[in-house]
């Protein structure tokens, strides 16, 4: 009875399994011009986006691990760079001790900000200060309609998570800041709505193929690193992308760890299993 039940349910997942995978081959042998293999209508997006290109991060992969050094690099390059126009809101400047940076560090970078909102003590007015560590990056723009106002309509998004909201993480935002490109003839003759408008950018990386960001990397040297790196417009981009990742996951290598030990315990646990499950069956026949 129990092996009947089984058999239906085991059954049942494998013709679950065949029928996704039918239909998967059927829609991309098909004529993906006409359809995408969800059956909706191509559009520009379907048949020109393209899927992030790796950025070969240190954190990459289950044993990944931060390069600190790496780490510290994508964080001048946000200072220098992005911070012109993203927020990174959710990360306090202490927070960089966990990117190699000594407290007295921490404590000087936290003070080179002095636009942390405050009140002036003698008169009650707002005023600005000096950041201490304990602050968080302050805001770029004062609110949504600042933000639109300086950048062609457009919200530059907060980065502190930026990572995790976007598929393909740090891998997308090193292909976003390296993927602008000209759109191909092919594009235009077939979807001519899609063409750049003014003002716009033409990013084959980004959902609806152009994005108001000017690219934000243009040319070697752009910023100068301290430790003899390169600072091509490709390393600036993995840098930057790699800090990105780590300010939006800053505990994934404890998590690693964690996991690695929790893997070795389950296998060893399954061996004592296995030979209680032996002991106790041993003179049964079974
Ligand atoms: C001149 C202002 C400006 C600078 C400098 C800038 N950005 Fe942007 N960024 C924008 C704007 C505006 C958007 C919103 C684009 C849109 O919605 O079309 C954006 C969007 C983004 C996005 C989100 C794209 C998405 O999928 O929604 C990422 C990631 C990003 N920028 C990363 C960076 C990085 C990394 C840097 C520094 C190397 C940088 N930006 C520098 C203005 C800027």
């Amino acid at each position: 009875m129990v092996r009947g039940i089984a058999f239906v349910v085991g059954a049942g997942f494998a013709a679950v399994v065949a029928w996704a995978l039918l239909w998967t081959v059927v829609g991309l042998a098909g004529d993906s011009s006409a359809k995408t293999w969800t059956g909706a209508p191509a559009t520009a997006e379907t048949d020109f986006h393209l899927h992030p290109r790796s950025a070969g991060l240190a954190s990459d992969g289950v044993f990944g691990k931060y390069d600190k050094q790496q780490l510290q690099r994508g964080f001048q390059v946000y200072k220098e760079v992005c911070a012109a126009c993203h927020s990174l809101r959710f990360v306090a400047f202490r927070d960089l001790e966990g990117i190699g940076y000594k407290p007295a560090q921490v404590k000087a970078i936290a003070q080179s900000y002095d636009t942390i909102p405050s009140i002036n003590p003698d008169t009650g007015e707002p005023a600005t200060r000096k950041g201490t560590p304990a602050d968080r990056f302050p805001l770029v723009f004062a609110n949504d309609v600042a933000a639109r106002a300086a950048n062609n309509n457009a919200i530059p998004p907060d980065l502190s998570y930026i990572t995790r909201a976007r598929h393909g993480g740090g891998d997308y935002v090193y292909s976003l800041i390296t993927g602008y490109q000209d759109q191909s003839p092919e594009m235009l003759k077939k979807y001519p709505e899609i063409k750049t408008p003014k003002g716009l950018h033409s990013n084959p990386y980004f959902a609806n193929l152009n994005i108001a960001m000017p690219p934000p990397l243009r040319s070697e040297g752009q910023v100068q690193y301290q430790d003899g790196t390169k600072p091509t417009v490709d390393q600036m981009a993995k840098d930057v992308a790699a800090f990105l990742t780590w300010t939006a996951d800053p505990t994934l290598e404890t998590r690693h760890q964690a996991g690695f030990a929790a893997v070795i315990f389950l296998l060893i646990a399954s061996g004592l299993a296995f030979g209680a499950y032996r002991n106790i069956w041993r003179d049964v026949k079974h």
